[in-house]
């Protein structure tokens, strides 16, 4: 027999529901091995869409539900007036108005998807974004469909003291049978995806926010007992995002209180459910022991992200699916320039930049490419990508910029005015912007429609006789699944022009040294007057689109760019062309065997790089690193992945040789003792003191295995401990002993921290040393090694995909390998299994041994028999 195929879903196929959900009564009765879920709803004819005689039966959503009963208006519905098939229920309708009452049993404890209600460590929790809500109860699980819900949860006290639900509580008492109940009223209206409960043996932090308007707001943050003392970083980054957003935005916080909890089991980074946040505790949790740098700025960052939500998701939510991008792109936005203000601003540019031209450029270029507004999907939980995310938001930097700070900001100010309480699409917003600012943004519009990575071909001529300096600036867009051509692009492309000096020109009349223009045709050309010589152009600076920038560089102009541009992103980004360049000369010729010099420009540059004393260290440390092996990957035509490695390693080598003593003495005199603080200045600090340990380490002597170990027993927080431990593994063919040693080491301190551990597990599988199949296949058994936890699985199987030296170079083993994880996987989370498959799906553009492999290991998945959505549609569309 044929599996039925999963059916895809089209944007222009949008339609309004029939009925309306007014309120929405949930009381749940969480047991041991089951919960029953009652849920009472208002229902209510959507005038709008029926004007028909006959009222239209009503289709609720429902998943893995058993109904136990079913009432309308009092009246029991008995098996034969409803029809029951997979994922639906529909029932006939007498009145415009009715009452519906649910009864469903639901077993969490056997809930592996972590979708709907689970149980994670013996709490109860859920998770309903995007449709996860139908496997709790019959509903409209749809976002346009907004009810106010009142919450009911029953448990027994001593199990789970702790009962949570969106809103304010307003009852709780004992019952019979050490149990007891708490009742919570979230009085905004929301779609079932907001949606959230926990029940559990938790503790709290609590602290307070007054609002601008005066209103006093609790804020708690949840955990297990034993990590209790890792909340104050979050707790801090709460209060600070709900002041900036109040004074960047206008925005308050509108409930009484506002709550947090970590979870261990989670499959994504955390959940914006109305006043009742649930986060992966490696999201929130920090110490300075037990967290490195980098996660102590993304906590900030996501709970800024979670928190803004409350505006730019909740009070203002999306129509469809389609529009996902409305609330992520636009609150990724928002999180972005939280961050900046928060911290370096050059610095959050140079690393947002950087993971979308490396990742979400691969997206784009890959076989699920899709717009930022996708027009089609067969399972939605696929969509919750770089693009839709990440270029989301630079869509909407680019509002940003074309419009000025003050028109955005009245723009937001009338999206938040005219939509709130609503359901909005992407054209709401752009429409609001348009509205406030009065820019034309018709050809803009073409940033949500088309997707692929626009590239900008920018070519010049100077006129030696009137000093007149030709910029032609092309562009183009490359074919993408379903669009074979594209319209122009409105781009805005920063732009600044140095002189030989390496001072800024004036652009204008009235001097402007930068300027943005704004490209709309496919070839235009500006002319600026007034050169003494052929000025050297400063292109897309500050990353002010989303696109490939092609000028025929020099090196010398790239060094050039590196000592005076003044714009940080477009300083770091002539460091890495110039580090492409170099690599990617090795590349070429690896198969000749033949030994390869290093650039000598590069090395150069290095040096002054390494001793230049007026440069931010943040700024420093992010050019002193160079193109990683994905972001080589990405740029390559064809991926080799052994040259990558091996290129990429000498040229680290060479510069290590070159500049030790340089490199050396700022290790030294930025290695000082002091107490761990996660600010700005301290971050940077150490950021670019384990950037020289990285390179020292590529000494390969005695002396430098003895300055990590150094480090790893002398570390006083995690950053530094975690730095040493990654140099050491990589050192391994020189000293085997010591990496047994620290790996223990670093064991027995912390395996009783399921959020260190997973650091644990990542720089083994993700090491070039010790990353084998083989290696990563035993630590699959290990104790510590939990396989219902998306974040072991991410850290284990996703550093070992990501591991270039070795999961592309076993003679396919590692796809193999990959390939039985994603079929075993999809049993158990199709979400956790269609994402760590991805790597696969960029199959065609590796050299031909390899792709054919990858290919084949695609072609074992898409044969397997009941394969979920998620997994369905990835490798149908890949293969
Ligand atoms: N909406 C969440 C966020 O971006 C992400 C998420 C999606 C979490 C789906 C869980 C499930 O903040
Ligand atoms: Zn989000």
């Amino acid at each position: 027999m044929k599996d039925a195929q999963p059916s895809t879903i089209y944007l222009k196929d949008y339609q309004a529901p029939d009925y309306w959900i007014d309120t929405t009564h949930l009381t749940f009765d969480l047991h041991e091995d089951h919960t029953l879920v009652t849920a009472v709803l208002q229902m209510r004819l959507n005038e709008a869409v029926n004007c028909g005689e006959a009222l239209p039966a009503l289709t609720l959503h429902g998943e893995d539900l058993d109904l136990v009963s079913l009432h309308r208006d009092g009246e029991e519905l008995e098996n034969d007036r409803y029809q029951l098939v997979k994922g639906s229920l529909t029932l006939p309708v007498e009145q415009p108005r009715f009452q519906l009452q649910i009864v469903t049993r639901i077993r969490p404890q056997e809930n592996t998807s972590l979708e709907g209600l689970y149980k994670s460590n013996g709490m109860f929790c859920t998770q309903c974004e995007a449709e996860g809500f139908r496997k709790i109860t019959y509903y409209l699980d749809r976002p346009d469909v907004m009810s106010v819900f009142t919450t009911k949860v029953i448990a027994s006290q001593a199990r789970y003291p702790v009962l949570l639900a969106n809103g304010n509580a307003i009852d709780r008492g004992e019952l019979d049978n050490d149990r007891h109940y708490v009742t919570w009223e979230d009085p905004f209206k929301k779609p079932s995806y907001l949606f959230a409960l926990v029940a559990g043996d938790l503790e709290y932090v609590e602290d307070h926010f007054t609002t601008m308007n005066g209103r006093e707001v609790t804020l708690r943050l949840f955990t297990e007992s034993h990590n209790i003392h890792k909340c104050d970083h979050a707790m801090i980054s709460l209060k600070k995002s709900m002041k900036w957003d109040e004074d960047v935005y206008g925005r308050e916080y509108d409930l009484d209180i506002f709550m947090i909890v970590a979870v261990d089991h989670f499959n994504m980074g955390a959940m914006e459910n109305k006043g009742l946040n649930i986060f992966n505790s490696s999201c929130v949790l920090a110490s300075p022991e037990t967290a490195t740098d980098a996660t102590y700025q993304k906590i900030e960052a996501i709970v800024a992200h979670e928190y803004f939500h409350n505006w730019s998701g909740n009070r203002v939510t999306c129509r469809d699916w389609f529009q996902l991008s409305l609330k992520e792109g636009f609150t990724v936005f928002r999180d972005a320039e939280f961050s900046a203000d928060m911290n370096s601003r050059g610095v959050k540019r140079i690393q947002d930049a950087s993971v979308l031209r490396t990742a979400q450029f691969a997206e784009d270029a890959g076989p699920m490419a899709h717009p930022i507004r996708p027009e089609s999907f067969i399972e939605i939980s696929n969509f919750y990508t770089l693009t839709v995310y990440e270029k989301g938001c630079e869509v909407v930097r680019m509002i940003h910029t074309l419009l000025g700070a003050d028109k955005f900001r009245k723009g937001t100010d009338l999206y938040f005015d005219r939509h709130d309480g609503e359901a909005a699409t992407c054209e709401d917003f752009v429409k609001a912007m348009e509205d406030a600012s009065g820019v034309d943004l018709t050809q803009f519009r073409n940033w949500y429609s088309q997707s692929g990575t626009p590239v900008v071909t920018v070519t010049d001529r100077y006129e030696a006789e009137t000093g007149d300096y030709h910029l032609t600036i092309a562009q183009s867009c490359p074919a993408t699944p379903g669009q074979e051509h594209k319209k122009p692009f409105h781009i805005p492309l920063g732009l600044a022009l140095l002189d030989e000096q390496g001072q800024l020109l004036p652009l204008n009349a009235e001097g402007d040294k930068e300027q943005v223009l704004s490209i709309k045709q496919s070839e235009e050309t500006f002319v600026f007057k007034g050169c003494k010589s052929k000025p050297l152009p400063s292109l897309l600076r500050n990353f002010s689109a989303p696109v490939r920038v092609r000028y025929d560089y020099s090196k010398d102009d790239l060094v050039f760019l590196m000592k005076h541009d003044t714009d940080s992103f477009n300083r770091w980004d002539a460091c890495q062309r110039l580090g492409v360049m170099a690599i990617e000369q090795l590349v070429e010729r690896f198969d000749e065997q033949a030994e390869q010099a290093v650039d000598s420009q590069l090395l150069d540059a290095f040096g002054v790089l390494i001793a230049d004393p007026k440069l931010e260290h943040a700024v420093k440390a992010e050019m002193l690193c160079l193109p990683t092996e994905a972001s080589l990957a990405e740029q390559a035509e064809v991926i080799k992945p052994l040259a990558i490695v091996a290129a990429r390693k000498k040229v680290k080598q060479a510069i290590a040789e070159t500049h030790s003593a340089a490199l050396l003495a700022l290790y030294n005199q930025l290695s000082h003792e002091r107490d761990y603080c996660p600010e700005a200045a301290d971050i940077a600090e150490r950021t670019l003191k384990n950037v020289c340990l990285g390179y020292l380490a590529a000494l390969d002597d005695a002396e430098s295995l003895q300055r990590m170990a150094a480090q790893y027993n002398g570390a006083s927080n995690m950053t530094d401990r975690r730095a040493a431990l990654g140099c050491i593994v990589d050192a391994r063919h020189r000293d085997e002993h010591l990496v047994e040693q620290v790996l223990t080491d670093f064991y027995d301190r912390y395996k009783d921290d399921a959020n260190v551990m997973d650091g644990w597990f990542a720089v083994q599988s993700g090491s070039a040393e010790l990353g084998t199949v083989e290696k990563v296949q035993a630590l699959m058994q290990h104790d510590s090694f939990d396989p219902t936890s998306p974040n072991k699985l991410r850290s284990l199987i996703g550093g070992f995909t990501g591991n270039m030296a070795r999961f592309h170079t076993t003679g396919g083993a590692g796809y193999e390998f990959l390939a039985d994880r994603v079929i075993e996987l999809d049993k158990q989370n199709p979400q956790v299994a269609s994402r760590v498959m991805m790597p696969l799906t960029r199959w065609k553009k590796f050299e031909p041994v390899a792709s054919g492999l990858m290919k084949k290991a695609l072609q074992r998945i898409k044969a397997v028999h009941d394969l979920s959505t998620d997994v369905y549609e990835v490798v149908n569309k890949s293969l």
